[in-house]
């Protein structure tokens, strides 16, 4: 019963293998907006998670999922095209479990990426935001429950969830290439509404910067099993209240796609330098 979930995993991998026996170096999460990052891969294989049994599957629009693995530069990476969500009604723990299988599948460094409403002083909508920290505890915890004891420990630390020094590549990376590269703590919360701006003068007053509706579950489950972590928000709209204007997934989408180049320049670049 208590490693039920290991078992799953494990599954999952066994189900992976018989695709592929490519072992990624580094994992990337695709959020809105770099849905066309594949194209810089030279591909080695796709696994499509609706043939990985027991895997769960995006209802998202614009989210269809499938791991890409190949070769960005001399990097072996694999990349999750279309992630699933804790609004969409799946139990936070498998939310976490592509994740946690990009983990056992090799990866020793996960990339987040995502699109996020702003509310860091001077934030405009299509910038990139490094990722410094995260405010979890209006989500669910993705390690509540019996302890994965093979991943990791019951109680693991959380103080440097954002790796330094990849933090520091990330940034090196933006001044180089003349990116624009703001810095912030992001809160998940659960979603799908957005949120109210009281909610959100409330983030602001907590030192949040970026607001979102993912990213923060599967960070804490990397970090619990030694991956390291780093990750860049999209700052697709100022978050509810500060534009004055109503929020839409349409204005989110468009405003990713926009920032795009900019956004897949920097992740690209970064990942050559891990
Ligand atoms: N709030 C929550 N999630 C989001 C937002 C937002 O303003 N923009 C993009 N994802």
């Amino acid at each position: 019963m208590e490693n039920r979930m290991y078992e799953r995993l494990l599954r999952c991998k066994d189900a992976v293998r018989k695709y592929t026996s490519f072992e990624p170096e580094v994992a990337l999460v695709l959020g809105s907006g770099l849905g066309a990052f594949a194209e810089n891969i030279e591909v080695e294989a796709e696994v499509s998670y609706s043939d990985i049994p027991g895997f769960p599957v995006s209802t998202v629009p614009g989210h269809a999922g499938k791991f890409i693995f190949g070769y960005l530069g001399e990097v072996k990476i694999v990349c999750m095209k279309g992630r699933v969500h804790f609004y969409e009604g799946y139990d936070v723990a498998d939310v976490v479990m592509p994740a946690r299988l990009m983990g056992l599948l090799g990866a020793k460094i996960l990339f987040l990426t995502n699109a996020a409403g702003g509310l860091g002083d001077g934030f405009n909508a299509g910038d990139l935001m490094l990722i410094t920290d995260h405010v979890s505890i209006f989500a669910p915890n993705p390690l509540v429950g019996p302890n994965l004891d093979e991943l990791g420990p019951r109680f693991p630390d959380m103080s440097e969830v954002y790796r330094k020094d990849l933090q520091d590549i990330i940034r090196t990376v933006a001044k180089e290439n003349d990116i624009k590269l703001q810095e912030g703590v992001y809160a998940q919360l659960t979603g799908p509404s957005f949120e109210s701006p009281a909610e959100i003068r409330l983030l602001k007053s907590l030192g949040v910067s970026a607001v979102g509706m993912s990213t923060v579950n599967e960070a804490i489950a990397a970090n619990h099993m030694g991956l390291k972590v780093c990750g860049v928000s999209c700052i697709s709209n100022l978050a509810a209240g500060l534009s004055g204007e109503p929020l839409s997934h349409g204005e989110v989408q468009e405003a990713a796609d926009k920032a795009a180049p900019l956004f897949t320049k920097l992740v690209m670049e970064s990942i050559k330098r891990f």
